[in-house]
Order: structure tokens, then sequence, then C-alpha cells
């Protein structure tokens, strides 16, 4: 099958990408922007491969949604995002352009050529915040508390409305936080760890008491892959790994795999409208499509260290002088007493 995959040169699409290559025979086109956050280095392995193509271009553009279909797809993997919290704070209106314009163009377009299916990959992080108990099912409602999650959600839900309205065979996953190789050292895993790596202070939001549910992006791309061959149009599927942690005991836990102290541990002002906790019931996927998650925390934040270990000169080059000036803007804001990288 022909696949076209937005988003492929991002943390989640890169890893979607290669793992697509390496054990199915569909062939991929990888439309992307390229922004900040994309990073062809991540597909360098398999840029030569004939089943691969690359297309530098934005979901918003039509110009480039024709020629893109005209390639005839028979089932697009919607991953093309704005995907930082603390940037949608900073500055929403570039979310709201590529999540939910882009989408809507992507949709349109989409419908109009046909195609045999559309995974939208939206977030947990729609459902908005839970209290100290409970779990997130398809069926709780939709309270997005930051810019970023709000768009995730406005996309999500023209995703259905193109299932109801006009029959348009999409299937809709929400899942939890990623960590795993390439992913741009914003996010908190590999941020912590490339500080750590570094001698520097690792900046947690608040008291640290947040909980988050971790999932290893491998087993979110073979759940991809599993949604691709019987994820059922007009169903939401739920994609976690049931790893919870609060994010002091997780920076503790990097610490320590690298051997590094915890006084380089320094509490920072709290993300405004910062989600207390995230759990993710994914019980309808594992019994529906008898997917299941292979990698646990504790082995997959060892392996994940590891790669950045392994990969100094892809750090390098992703924290540029414009990370440099995100960093200094994201985190003096938090602590006038933290120094830049
Ligand atoms: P990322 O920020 O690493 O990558 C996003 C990619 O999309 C980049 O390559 C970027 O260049 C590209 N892109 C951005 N705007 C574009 C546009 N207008 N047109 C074309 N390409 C564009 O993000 P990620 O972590 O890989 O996330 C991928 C998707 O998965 C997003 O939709 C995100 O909401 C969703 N998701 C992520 C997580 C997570 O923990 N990372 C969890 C659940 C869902
Ligand atoms: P993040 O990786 O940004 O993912 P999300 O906010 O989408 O869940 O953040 C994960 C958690 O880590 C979240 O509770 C915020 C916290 N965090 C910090 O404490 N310090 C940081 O520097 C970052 C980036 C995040």
């Amino acid at each position: 099958m022909r696949l076209l995959v937005t988003g492929g040169a991002g943390f989640i699409g890169s890893n979607f990408i290669s793992y697509v290559l390496e054990h199915t025979s569909h062939s991929v086109i990888n439309l992307d922007a390229l922004t900040y956050a994309g990073n062809l280095e991540n597909l360098a392995e398999v840029e030569k491969d004939p089943r691969y193509r690359f297309v530098h271009g934005d979901v918003a553009d039509v110009e480039i949604l024709e020629s893109v279909f005209s390639m005839k797809p028979e089932a697009v993997i919607h991953l093309a995002a704005e995907t930082h919290v603390d940037r949608s704070i900073l500055e929403s209106g570039a979310f709201v352009r590529a999540n939910v314009n882009g989408t809507h163009r992507l949709l349109e377009i989409g419908r109009r050529h046909g195609v045999w299916k559309f995974i939208h990959v939206s977030t947990d992080e729609v459902y908005g915040s839970l209290g100290s108990t409970g779990r997130f099912t398809e069926s709780s409602p939709l309270q997005p508390n930051s810019p970023y999650s709000a768009s995730k959600a406005a996309s999500d839900l023209l995703v259905r409305s193109y299932f109801q309205t006009y029959s348009f065979p999409a299937v809709i996953t929400r899942c939890s936080n990623n960590y795993g190789p390439c992913q741009f050292p914003e996010k908190m895993i590999p941020l912590m760890i490339c500080n750590a790596m570094d001698g520097v202070p690792l900046p947690v939001y608040g008291d640290g008491g947040n909980i988050r549910d971790w999932i290893h992006v491998s087993d979110h791309c073979a759940a991809l892959v599993r949604m691709l061959e019987v994820g059922e149009p007009g169903e939401v599927y739920n994609i976690g790994s049931d790893n919870q942690r609060d994010n002091l005991s997780l920076v503790r836990e990097i610490l320590c795999i690298l051997g590094k102290p915890e006084s380089l541990i320094q509490f920072v002002a709290d993300r405004p409208g910062h989600d207390r906790r995230y759990a993710i019931d994914s019980s309808k996927i594992r019994h529906a499509l008898g997917w299941s998650p292979k990698i646990q925390l504790p082995e997959g934040l060892a392996r994940t260290v590891q790669w950045y270990r392994d990969h100094p000169t892809w750090v390098e080059r992703v924290r540029t002088g414009a990370y440099r000036t995100y960093y200094r803007k994201m985190y003096h804001q938090r602590d006038r007493t933290l120094s830049s990288l």
C-alpha cells in the first residue's frame, strides 16, 4: 500500500517511517514542512530506500496537497502538527494554523481524492487533566486546557465530523506521552537527559508532582501499523502502556542512570494551566486490535538515555542558536538564576 505520512521528519513520524519500511512492504510519501522540529537527519538510514519519498511542504498548502494526492496514496497517517505545550502558551497562532487549518485542508483534499483509510494522530491531552484517581477512556469528555491541546481537540472533532457527515474513513488515535530516540530536546525527557549529560540544572516545573503516562515510541508505531490494518473507521482508540510517573521521580531515574547528582534538580515556576495527571485506559485497542506494548519504562528509559549518549552530533546540531534562544526565553522567565546552555 502507498502511505502518505504527514510530519514524517518529526520525532514520532521518523520513528514510524523507519518502522514501516522495516516491518511492512508499504511505501511511504513523507510530507513535512521542516519546522524547527522537523529533522531529515532522523531519516538518513531510509532516504535511499526506493519505497521512500520526501516532499517538502505544508499540510495547509492546497497546491502541495494536490500534487501529493496526485501520487494516489491509499492511506494517510496524519502526524504533522505544532506539538509543544510551552510554545503554544507563548504563541498559539502557529498551533491553530498547522493543527486546525492544516488538518481541515488535508481532510478536504483527502475527501475529494478518496482514500481507503485516514488515521488522525490525536493525543490524550484533549481529555484535559485527571484528579487523583481514574483514567481517560475513549468516552471521557474533551476538556483541553492548553492552546496546544485545544488545537488538537479542534482537529480531532473536525476529523470526527468528516466521518459522520461524509463517511470519510477516518480513525482517531489518542496516545499518551511518547519518549525514545530522535525526540527534540524541548520535551521533558530529552531535555532532562541532555541537561544532565552537560551537568547543567534540570528545570522541574512547580512541585514536580505532575504525572504523565509514558509510552515508548516503538510501541506507538506498532499500534499505528495495527490501526492501519484493522482500525475501524469512525472509532477512537486510546494508546498507552500504563507507565505513570510523577515528574520528579522520572528526573531522579534519569540522573541515576547517568550517575549524576540530584543537586542538579532545580524547581522553577510552574507552567500556567499545567495539567496535573494523565493516565490512559487502553483496554479497547488491546482487546479489539490485539495490540500490547512491549517496553516498560525502566528499560525504555535506559535505552533512550543510551541513544542520546551515542548521538552527540545529533544533539549538538539540534541544540543550535535557535534552540538556545528558545531555552533562554522559556527558562529565564521561570527562574532568573538558570544559566543559559
Ligand atoms: P514533532 O514536533 O517532533 O514533529 C512534528 C513534525 O510535523 C515536524 O517534522 C514538523 O516539521 C512537522 N510539521 C509541523 N507543522 C507542519 C505543517 N503545517 N505541515 C507539514 N509538516 C508540519 O511532534 P511529534 O512528537 O512527533 O508528534 C507527532 C504527532 O503526534 C502530533 O500530531 C502530536 O500531536 C501527536 N502526539 C504526540 C505525542 C508525544 O508525546 N510526542 C503524544 C500523542 C500524540
Ligand atoms: P512535556 O514533555 O512538555 O509534555 P506534555 O506537557 O505535553 O505532557 O512535559 C512533560 C511534563 O514535564 C509536564 O508535566 C511538564 C514537565 N516539564 C518540566 O517539569 N520541566 C521541563 O523543562 C519540561 C519541558 C516539562
